[in-house]
């Protein structure tokens, strides 16, 4: 399928699962429920899941091919476990494939995991020296040293000001393109010297390259429409009464999440001079989800102290309705019972 360099097989694999209290009391997985974790990482959610719940099929998601090795051999310890290579915007093919109608529980739990940043290999780290790679899926698409040696200024520009919120982008676009003219940037020491040349360290003390590192790695993965084409998979293979679990870790992600549960569990307009009773009705047959929690949960003091990467989580947790994706209402009528789910 495809190879996976020793080097990163060796390393450490640790990575706390963020939230993970709150991940298990969401998802209520019951015997016999099937579970997709769209972001294996290094299983976490998985082992807490399948500990509480020995009787469920889990299928782990991950396009990070080292993830999936990993995952694959921990599946030989695990009863129940099963990893996949793949995207989480391809779960709706991937239950396809696997011949399954639906699922009870969907958790994706973003971004990249501490061993994807603390191994130096992988690019994704301006602490440490490295080839400027970003890429969760090795396997394809371009790296971050693809992008910034070849990006118009303007388009790296806009990638490092959208995805990166760093107000000084031009500056910084301007360098790259300065600093590639001389030679071609390669590793991810450079580029956060580039950074550094001209965004300057501010009061809170965090790296000036820090946020044009998130703007690469958000653009080079696509992580923005990842999360959105995920989100739709997930309420087309979400069985009625499933359960939706996203784990989020800044405000661009979280703002597409809110926005999605915003829409789909949010009532239509009332059509005007019905009854209460037939309003309801109506309102009912339009939602999608119905939200768990109607503000975001954040991690418990305890986690933050002990993991200081749960400090920025958010989670957002819905139950799928009976009501067909796409917005159009269920037909009751039994010939067309089964269409969508
Ligand atoms: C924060 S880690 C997940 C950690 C995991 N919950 C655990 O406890 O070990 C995110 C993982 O999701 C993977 N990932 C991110 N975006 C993905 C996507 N669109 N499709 C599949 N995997 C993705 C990354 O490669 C990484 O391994």
């Amino acid at each position: 399928m495809f190879a996976v360099p020793p080097e990163l097989i060796d390393t450490p694999h640790e990575h706390d699962p963020v939230m993970l209290r709150e991940v298990m009391a969401a998802a209520q997985v019951a015997a016999g429920d099937r579970v997709v974790d769209g972001t294996f990482g290094r299983g976490g959610y998985a082992r807490g899941i399948l500990a509480q719940q020995p009787d469920c099929r889990y299928l782990g998601l991950d396009r990070d091919p080292v993830a999936v090795h990993y995952g694959q051999n921990l599946s030989e310890q695990l009863a129940g476990l099963e990893v996949h290579h793949a995207a989480f915007s391809d779960m709706e093919t991937l239950i396809r494939q696997l011949e399954l109608d639906s699922v009870d529980v969907v958790v994706l739990d973003l971004g990249v995991s501490s061993p994807q940043i603390d191994q130096a290999d992988r690019g994704f780290s301006f602490g440490k020296d490295g080839p400027l790679d970003m890429r969760m899926d090795t396997s394809r698409g371009l790296s971050a040293a693809d992008v910034v040696n070849a990006m118009a200024e303007e388009d790296l520009a806009n990638v490092i000001f959208k995805y990166g919120e760093e107000r000084r982008s031009r500056a910084v676009a301007r360098a790259i393109i300065e600093a590639r003219a001389q030679a071609p940037i390669e590793t991810t020491g450079r580029l956060a010297e580039i950074v550094r040349s001209v965004v300057w360290r501010a009061k809170d003390g965090i790296d000036p390259a820090t946020r044009t590192f998130q703007g690469l790695r958000i653009h080079v993965n696509d992580e923005l429409g990842e999360l959105e084409r995920g989100l739709e998979a997930a309420e087309a293979i979400l069985a009625p009464g499933g359960r939706l679990i996203v784990v989020t870790f800044h405000s661009l992600e979280d703002r597409i999440v809110k926005a999605f549960l915003k829409a789909r569990a949010s009532k239509p307009a009332s059509k005007g001079r019905l009854m209460p009773w037939e309003e309801d009705a109506e309102e009912d047959k339009a939602q999608t989800f119905m939200l768990l929690n109607k503000k975001p949960l954040e991690a418990q003091k305890d986690e933050c102290r002990a993991n200081p990467r749960a400090r920025s989580a958010k989670l957002r947790a819905a139950t799928r309705t009976d009501v067909a994706a796409g917005g159009a209402a269920s037909d009751p009528e039994p010939e067309h019972t089964g269409a969508n789910l």
